[in-house]
C-alpha cells in the first residue's frame, strides 16, 4: 500500500455522534450488596470511549502540520483505540491502518475490517514488552514504508488525554456532587483528561485507579495478561500519577463475575476493564458511606461474547468466577507483593521517576 492508494471523503457531519453518553445507576450486587454508584456509558457512543481521543488526536496533528489531509494514520491497538480512529478516520478522511496481535478477538477484527480498516496483526509477543512490544516494532516498520503516514502513539499524545474534556464536561452537567472517581488505566488517557475539571469542581474528589494483574503501569513486575483495554506492558507518558488516590489491581476472575452480574442485574455491561471498575466502584460506594461514586464503562459487552461471557472460555483458562475475591488484599506499596488477584495500594508513584526499593520488613508479605 502507498500512502496515496486510498483517497477517503472526509464525512464531518460523523463528528455529531460523538459522546453526549447517558449516565446510569448502578445497583446490581457486586459481588455483594452496595449503596449504588454512577456509570458513564461510553459503549453508547459511535465509535465507543476511544472516538473522543481519536478525534482529538488527528485534529491536533491536523492544526500542528504533522497529518496531512487525506494521508494515512498508523497505530497500535488491542481494539477499542482502532475503533475510534476508524470513526475519526472516516469523519475526517483518512485511510487507517492497524497494528493488533493474534489475540484480537475475531469479532473485533471483523468489525475493524467493516469499518474500512487495514489490520495487520502481529502473531508473537516480543521476548521483552509482550505483545505491545511486537505491535509497535511492526508499527515502526509500516512508518517507514509510508512516509505520509502519521502515528497517533496514544500512550504518550496529550491529545489523548485532551479528548476527554467533553467527557469531563458531561460529568460535571450530569451529576449534582461527586466524592469518588474511579477509572480503568491502560494508556492513562482518560482518567488524566477527566480528573482535573472535575477537580476543579469538586476539589476533595479522590480518585481511584484501575489497573489489571500483570500489569507494569503502577510498578508490578509484567506478567502475561489475559485482560485487554485496562493494564499495560509498558509505561505510558499519559499516566497521571499525582493524581491518583490509590490503585487497585484486579484479576480475570473478579472482572468476569463482575461482568456477569452487571449484566444479569443492571443489564448494562462491558468488558475487561468495565467489569474491574464495576467491582472497584461498588467496593468504594461500600467503604464510603454516603459518598457519591462515578466511574466510566469505556465499551460494551459484543466484543466478549466469545471471552468474559463464554463458559468454554473462561473453563479453559482456569477462571472460576464463584472463587472471585469479594474484598482487596491490602499491600503497603506497589512491589511489596505480587498482585495474583484483586490488591489494594494506598501508594501510588511513577515506577519510572522513582523506582520503589520494598522495606526489608516488607518483602515477605
Ligand atoms: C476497553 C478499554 N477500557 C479501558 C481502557 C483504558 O483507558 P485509557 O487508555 O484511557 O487509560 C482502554 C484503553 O485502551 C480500553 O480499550
Amino acid at each position: 500500500m502507498t500512502a496515496t492508494a486510498v483517497r477517503l471523503t472526509a464525512r464531518p457531519e460523523l463528528l455529531a455522534l460523538l459522546g453526549r453518553t447517558p449516565l446510569v445507576r448502578i445497583t446490581a450486587d457486586l459481588p455483594g450488596p452496595h449503596p449504588g454508584f454512577w456509570a458513564k456509558l461510553e459503549g453508547l457512543a459511535a465509535g465507543g470511549m476511544k472516538a473522543r481521543a481519536a478525534v482529538s488526536m488527528l485534529l491536533g496533528a491536523r492544526r500542528r502540520g504533522e497529518l496531512r489531509p487525506g494521508a494515512p494514520v498508523v497505530e497500535s491497538t488491542s481494539g477499542t483505540l482502532g475503533l475510534g480512529l476508524a470513526f475519526a478516520g472516516q469523519a475526517l478522511g483518512h485511510p487507517v491502518v492497524l497494528v493488533g496481535d493474534r489475540e484480537l478477538e475475531p469479532s473485533m477484527r471483523q468489525l475493524l475490517c467493516a469499518h474500512g480498516v487495514r489490520l495487520e496483526l502481529v502473531d508473537r509477543p516480543a521476548p521483552e514488552g509482550g505483545w505491545q512490544a511486537a505491535r509497535l516494532a511492526r508499527l515502526r516498520e509500516l512508518l517507514a514504508v509510508l512516509p505520509d503516514a502519521y502515528w497517533p502513539d496514544q500512550y504518550n499524545n496529550p491529545d489523548n488525554t485532551v479528548g476527554y474534556a467533553a467527557l469531563a464536561a458531561e460529568l460535571t452537567d450530569q451529576l449534582d456532587h461527586l466524592d469518588v472517581l474511579v477509572c480503568s488505566v491502560g494508556t492513562g488517557g482518560h482518567s488524566a483528561g477527566i480528573i482535573g475539571p472535575l477537580r476543579r469542581r469538586w476539589p476533595a474528589l479522590r480518585l481511584i485507579g484501575v489497573d489489571a494483574t500483570g500489569s507494569t503501569i503502577f510498578g508490578q513486575p509484567a506478567r502475561p495478561r489475559l485482560m485487554r483495554g485496562l493494564g499495560s506492558s509498558i509505561h505510558p507518558r499519559n499516566v497521571a500519577y499525582g493524581a491518583f488516590d490509590e490503585v487497585h489491581w484486579v484479576g480475570p476472575a473478579e472482572a468476569v463475575d463482575s461482568c456477569r452480574r452487571l449484566a444479569r442485574g443492571s443489564f448494562v455491561s462491558g468488558g475487561w476493564s468495565t467489569g474491574a471498575v464495576a467491582l472497584v466502584s461498588a467496593w468504594a460506594a461500600r467503604v464510603h458511606p454516603g459518598a457519591v461514586v462515578a466511574t466510566v464503562f469505556p465499551d460494551g459487552p459484543h466484543r466478549y461474547l466469545g471471552t468474559v461471557y463464554d463458559d468454554d472460555f473462561t473453563a479453559a483458562h482456569g477462571l472460576d468466577p464463584s472463587a472471585a475475591a469479594t474484598r482487596p488484599v491490602e499491600i503497603p506499596h506497589p512491589r511489596a507483593a505480587e498482585a495474583a488477584g484483586w490488591v489494594r495500594c494506598s501508594r501510588v508513584t511513577d515506577p519510572l521517576r522513582a523506582p520503589i526499593s520494598p522495606h526489608p520488613s516488607e518483602e515477605n508479605l
